[in-house]
């Protein structure tokens, strides 16, 4: 069959969709499953019906509960979005007051957990150690086993949302104690303390942080949640799924390029030795850490606010920047010619910087070590990712077992 003729052939037979955007999407998906047979990396097959968030990759417009994200980033608190992205509608003042009390409450781990934490060794990387500190909550929690219940799966998000920062604080101090005593009006705040003590007590710099937290607190279907969501399928508990979600998210190709783009600018060193790395990168047929992205097609909305938003604030005053931190300077205009070349290269390809091509450089201005930005990222998608558990426990979905095409040996006998 000609290659007309099979468009044709699919064209008549979504004839009767209405909707351009249904009638392209399934396009694809039918010319994908004829030509390949199978979808890799399941890119445009439909997995589940959720309400939680929204993207249109054409107009790089990204919704949590049809919230446009920019907005809930500029106006909300993370406690407001965290009750949003859960329930479903903004909080009431006293509903926001109360989930901010609760959250605040929760930051602290049993006693064994921290200190156990605190001596991890030290060359785990902290997502590695994340993933390996959520699972030893459950000894915590024998309920945990049970998903059922609305109401207590709720209750077990925030918990273990709470506690997030706390483990993460806590080996980055080497400090099982390191969050004792102390008083925070905000949980995003908080979680800036755990990384940069003194930086939080700065309102301005707490706000910035804030809205980098929003940014990412859901995204879709991505490898995270989509780890998430096949653990919790299966009815494990949610220690496990989360603990797996964390371990998605570790990797470069997904929340673990943000760790990538610094270490590539620093390797780059300076702005005039950008157009050299992008050429070798490029004839090595080697990715560029930070660029592109599955379902966006033009600018990621995140990558746009941290650029148009955040990095302007921090970068305001140039001569007080280089004064005071010369090599975050040389970061920043390393990835301003950096994002250039990019567009000049890519651009054509529909590829352009996400979120991770700027928010490594935002981490580094909080102060944060190179390999704890990842653990930003999670403090935050926890929230995304607990939603998704609590939609999927609460309607009656079926255990995730995809197909595979197999291609090894027919059936063949041990020889006796
Ligand atoms: N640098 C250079 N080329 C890239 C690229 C990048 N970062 N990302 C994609 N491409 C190119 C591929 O080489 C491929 O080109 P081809 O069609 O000529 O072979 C094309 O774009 C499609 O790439 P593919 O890897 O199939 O897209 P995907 O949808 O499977 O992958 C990502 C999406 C995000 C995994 C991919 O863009 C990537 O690896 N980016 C770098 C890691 C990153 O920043 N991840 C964070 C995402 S928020």
């Amino acid at each position: 069959m000609t290659e007309k003729h099979l468009e044709d052939k699919i064209l008549n037979l979504l004839d009767d969709i209405e909707d351009d955007g249904k009638k392209n999407h399934y396009f694809r998906l039918i010319s994908t499953l004829l030509e390949k047979g199978y979808f890799p990396g399941l890119a445009e097959v439909p997995v589940v019906k959720s309400s939680i968030s929204h993207i249109d990759g054409e107009r790089g417009l990204l919704t949590y509960r049809g919230y446009p994200v920019e907005e809930l980033a500029e106006s909300s608190s993370f406690e407001a979005v965290t009750f949003l992205t859960l329930n479903g509608d903004l909080p009431l003042e006293a509903e926001e007051s109360d989930i901010r009390k609760k959250l605040l409450a929760d930051i602290y781990l049993p006693e064994d957990i921290a200190k156990t934490i605190a001596q991890f060794n030290r060359n785990l990387h902290p997502m590695n150690m994340l993933s390996a500190a959520i699972l030893l909550l459950e000894a915590y929690d024998k309920g945990s086993n049970n998903v059922d219940n609305h109401r207590e799966n709720y209750n077990r998000s925030l918990c273990l949302i709470a506690k997030f920062p706390t483990i993460v604080g806590t080996f980055l101090t080497g400090n099982p104690d390191f969050n004792k005593g102390r008083q925070f009006n905000s949980f995003a705040e908080y979680i800036l303390f755990c990384f940069n003590p003194e930086l939080s007590g700065n309102p301005e710099f707490v706000k910035m942080f804030e809205e980098s937290l929003i940014l990412h607190v859901d995204h879709t279907m991505n490898n995270s949640t989509f780890s998430a969501r096949a653990v919790g399928s299966s009815k494990a508990g949610i220690y496990a799924l989360i603990s797996s979600a964390v371990n998605s998210l570790s990797g470069p190709l997904h929340g673990g390029a943000n760790e990538r783009v610094v270490n590539t600018l620093e390797h780059i060193g300076s702005a005039d030795k950008v157009p050299e790395h992008l050429e070798n990168s490029l004839d090595h047929h080697q990715k560029i850490m930070g660029v592109g992205h599955r379902i966006y097609k033009t600018y990621d909305p995140r990558a746009k606010y941290f650029k148009d938003r955040i990095l302007p604030k921090i970068f305001a005053d140039p001569e007080k920047v280089k004064e005071e931190n010369l090599a975050l300077w040389n970061l920043f205009e390393t990835a301003v010619t950096m994002e250039k070349y990019v567009q000049d290269k890519l651009g054509k390809k529909k590829l352009y910087p996400n979120v991770d091509f700027w928010s490594g450089i935002f981490y580094k201005a909080a102060g944060v070590p190179t390999e704890f930005f990842t653990t930003i990222f999670a403090i935050a998608r926890v929230v995304g990712w607990t939603a998704h558990w609590i939609e999927q426990q609460d309607s009656a979905g079926k255990i995730y077992r995809p197909f595979q095409l197999y291609v090894g040996f027919d059936t063949r006998h041990v020889l006796k």
